[in-house]
């Protein structure tokens, strides 16, 4: 195979993953493939146009690859094989330096639950207890989740608790005062977020507030619009609901009895 066309495949790879844009960066960890790329001669006509973008550019993946543009320093994500397994997600994000939001971080929170589970929670990002213990959803809003999902289920005469689900996050480093993710770190840190779902698979998938349906429907349309009904991704059925953390405003009672219809309907669908 030619460099260009193990590059192609890696582009082809992440677009199917709703990432849209690649960025260049100094060499940490060479890849098996990039580094194999990296020592194939140069082809004779390169084509004009790079996906290879500077660090502070970006362009979109829809592009033609120069392979003279694939210099020493381009290291590309690790592609992910077909039986991937959460562990070597995990493993691929090590110590993650990819964007601003490690500079202030104790503990990466990549996920919890039960890995073969039917449904898969996501939230935005770690709070401060997250972030100190390295688990999703362990705070306040997490206290509110727990609730939200074994009351619900209990009421419906669903048998699952909290550890039977998987819940993860958008990002997986405590933005700073809780802000929201920026779209750049969203991108980088949802390539992750991809594959978790990929290798879960789950029946299907609750998005909560508008960074996680955000990051998973591609859409700018926010919760109150896109909360109630289906919608897809990769062809697993997607409910948006409220943020838990929303939920816990006292003046939000109305959208805590939507958050619980919407629940309903997503233990059903994924548990009768
Ligand atoms: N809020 C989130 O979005 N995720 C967490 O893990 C905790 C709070």
């Amino acid at each position: 195979m030619t460099r260009e066309q193990i590059l192609r495949d890696y582009l082809n790879y992440y677009q199917d993953l709703g990432v849209k844009t690649v960025y260049r960066r100094k060499p940490t960890v060479k890849t098996e493939a990039a580094a194999k790329l990296l020592q194939e001669p140069v082809a004779e006509k390169p084509e004009v146009g790079s996906a290879i973008v500077a660090p502070v550019i970006k362009e979109t993946v829809q592009i033609k690859v120069t392979p003279a543009a694939v210099s020493t320093s381009v290291i590309l994500p690790s592609l992910a094989p077909e039986n991937e397994t959460l562990a070597q997600i995990s493993s691929d994000i090590g110590d993650c330096k990819r964007c601003r939001l490690c500079e202030g971080r104790n503990k990466i929170v990549f996920g919890s639950g039960n890995e073969s589970a039917g449904l898969v929670f996501v939230g935005e990002g770690p709070g401060a207890d997250e972030d100190a213990q390295g688990l999703p959803f362990i705070g306040r809003a997490g206290q509110m989740l727990t609730q939200m999902i074994e009351n619900t289920a209990e009421k419906e005469g669903i048998p699952i608790k909290r550890p039977d689900v998987y819940i993860c996050n958008v990002v997986k480093c405590r933005p700073p005062e809780n802000r929201a993710p920026q779209p750049d770190e969203m991108e980088i840190c949802g390539q992750f977020l991809f594959r978790q779902l990929m290798v879960l698979k789950p029946k299907a998938i609750c998005a909560m507030g508008a960074t996680a349906a955000k990051a998973i429907l591609a859409t700018k349309e926010g919760v109150t619009r896109l909360r109630g009904n289906w919608h897809k991704w990769h062809d697993i059925p997607v409910m948006v609901t409220y943020h838990p953390s929303y939920l816990l405003r006292p003046y939000n009672q109305n959208a805590k009895r939507e958050a619980w219809e919407d629940l309903k309907r997503v233990l059903h669908f994924v548990y009768d």
